[in-house]
């Protein structure tokens, strides 16, 4: 269910099993908390009612029950809310009592479970739906004017970086791209100019055609032409990315916190692995 088509890029989980050990290694867990860590800084005091579309096995839900918030999880994949219910056997009964589960498509959510969220997220979820337009009208829409709105997307103009770190150059160039025509550059650079992506620079063919969901500044315009305002975006996995299925060690506290720093500025933020954009709705 979540695989998706990478080209030279590689995939990080092929399905909830997957995704689960991903949740454990270093590099899940820096995105975990980077996550948590930022929007703790964003949304209202507790208790609020928040809602997690694609909430996965429900790290975050979790993270937040605990901090007493009211958390909704809408997750069309049986088997990760399976793996959330496993979480949540664990946890105390103050905590499970805060979680709702409901199966759906993050599409269909408004039908599922209504409108006036305190907080809307959607993490990790827009690689996969073809086109993220749909998707991130419905976030805006679940949620309550002046309302929290959370997205994390790839980085697509930065994704050469996980291969090269990794010395798989062949597959470094084939996402870095070839130099285009002259002509081709020239109408490219009119382009960047009016605000579009500009992934590879304009003189730059990826090789590969970024999806819409993977380009940061289209998810940016999309959300704020629907009616929020950027509050803040933050980079996920600078330093981390190319560690592959490495376990977090003794150090992790000192990775989140370098990780933290890095994906809260310039220029660091801008070659992480995934943004992550928090709005609020204005309207
Ligand atoms: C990579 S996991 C992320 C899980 C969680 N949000 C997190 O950050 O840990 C992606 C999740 O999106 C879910 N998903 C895929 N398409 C979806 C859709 N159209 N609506 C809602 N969830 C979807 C998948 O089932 C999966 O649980």
């Amino acid at each position: 269910m979540l695989a998706v088509v990478d080209g030279p890029d590689t995939a990080d989980y092929t399905d909830a099993a997957d995704y689960v050990a991903h949740t454990a290694t270093l590099r899940g867990v820096v995105r975990q908390r980077l996550v948590s860590r930022a929007l703790i800084g964003h949304l209202p005091p507790a208790p609020a009612r928040l809602l997690d579309i694609g909430g996965g096995n429900g790290v975050q839900a979790l993270e937040f029950a605990r901090r007493g918030y009211d958390v909704t999880v809408c997750e069309p994949d049986p088997r990760m809310l399976a793996e959330t219910r496993r979480g949540l056997a664990d946890a105390p009964e103050s905590v499970r009592r805060r979680v709702e589960l409901v199966r759906g498509d993050g599409r269909d959510a408004v039908d599922l479970v209504g409108t006036g969220w305190d907080a809307t997220f959607c993490h990790g979820v827009i690689m996969f739906v073809p086109e993220p337009a749909p998707l991130l009208h419905v976030l805006v829409e679940l949620t309550r004017p002046g309302g929290i709105i959370s997205v994390v997307g790839k980085n697509g103009p930065a994704l050469a970086l996980r291969a090269g770190l990794q010395g798989r150059w062949g597959d470094t160039t084939a996402l870095l791209g070839e130099p285009r025509s002259a002509g081709a550059a020239r109408s490219a650079g009119a382009a960047g100019a009016a605000g579009a992506a500009g992934a590879a620079g304009p003189g730059w063919q990826p090789a590969v055609q970024m999806p819409p969901g993977d380009d940061p500044a289209n998810v940016a315009a999309i959300l704020t032409a629907a009616g929020t305002r950027s509050l803040a975006w933050y980079g996920i996995r600078t330093f981390t990315d190319h560690l592959g299925g490495m376990p977090p060690g003794p150090d992790v506290d000192a990775v989140v916190d370098a990780e933290w720093a890095a994906g809260a500025r310039d220029p660091y933020r801008g070659i992480a692995r995934l943004i992550h954009h928090v709005h609020r709705r204005t309207g």
